[in-house]
């Protein structure tokens, strides 16, 4: 891969995209678009608290001359345990990024950052089961597929199987290491 992906938090420049991802279907992609929302949502959020609260955060994802190509996420998933043991993380790149190592770059990172700044024990993703870029992404990470969530979410006009992938503390190894 060229260019070597970055996160970095959203800065007011950025709103246009903030605004551009709620308001074009093609920009995430089929797989995210939830249909027309509240258009204004993402940037009130961005004025609220620059999009980084505890329980959840969302930070661009830039290229070396920092262009913006996506938006990496995460929010507390707590299942019974101690606040903050565990997230879920998402990610999307706008369509001509795709499918040259960002998306495995940009997750690794936010993967790293949650396991270095916070207490995380476990981090969790779901996809699409036909997502496979993101399946083999999450795998080339070392996350695990740990089951199928029947019919749980629409999308495309029908409610679709989802698949639930996690990474733990102990399983993570940077990509240097
Ligand atoms: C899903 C997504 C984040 C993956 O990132 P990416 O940069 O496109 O993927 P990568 O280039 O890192 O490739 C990851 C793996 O998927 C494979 N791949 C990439 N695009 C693919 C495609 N369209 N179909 C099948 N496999 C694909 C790559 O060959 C690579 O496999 P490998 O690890 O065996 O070499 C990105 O495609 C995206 O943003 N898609 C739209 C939004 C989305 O679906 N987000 C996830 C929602 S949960």
């Amino acid at each position: 891969m060229d260019d070597q992906p970055a996160l970095r938090a959203f800065t007011e420049a950025d709103l246009p995209f903030l605004q551009r991802i709620v308001t074009d279907p093609q920009a995430l992609g089929s797989f995210v678009w939830p249909g027309f929302k509240d258009a204004q949502a993402r940037c009130r959020r961005w004025e609220k608290d620059g999009y980084i609260g505890t329980d959840t955060a969302a930070l661009a994802v830039v290229l070396p001359d920092d262009s913006l190509v996506g938006i990496a996420s995460w929010e507390a998933n707590n299942r019974g345990g101690a606040a903050g043991g565990c997230y879920e993380i998402g990610l999307a790149l706008l369509p001509g990024y795709r499918g040259r190592g960002l998306g495995t770059a940009a997750q690794r990172l936010l993967v790293e950052h949650l396991f270095t700044y916070t207490l995380a024990h476990r981090v969790e993703a779901q996809t699409d089961a036909d997502n496979i870029a993101e399946h083999k992404a999450l795998e080339r990470i070392g996350f695990r597929q740990e089951g199928v969530l029947r019919g749980a979410r629409f999308r495309r006009g029908m409610w679709q199987d989802m698949v639930i992938y996690a990474i733990l503390r102990d399983d993570f190894l940077p990509p240097d290491s």
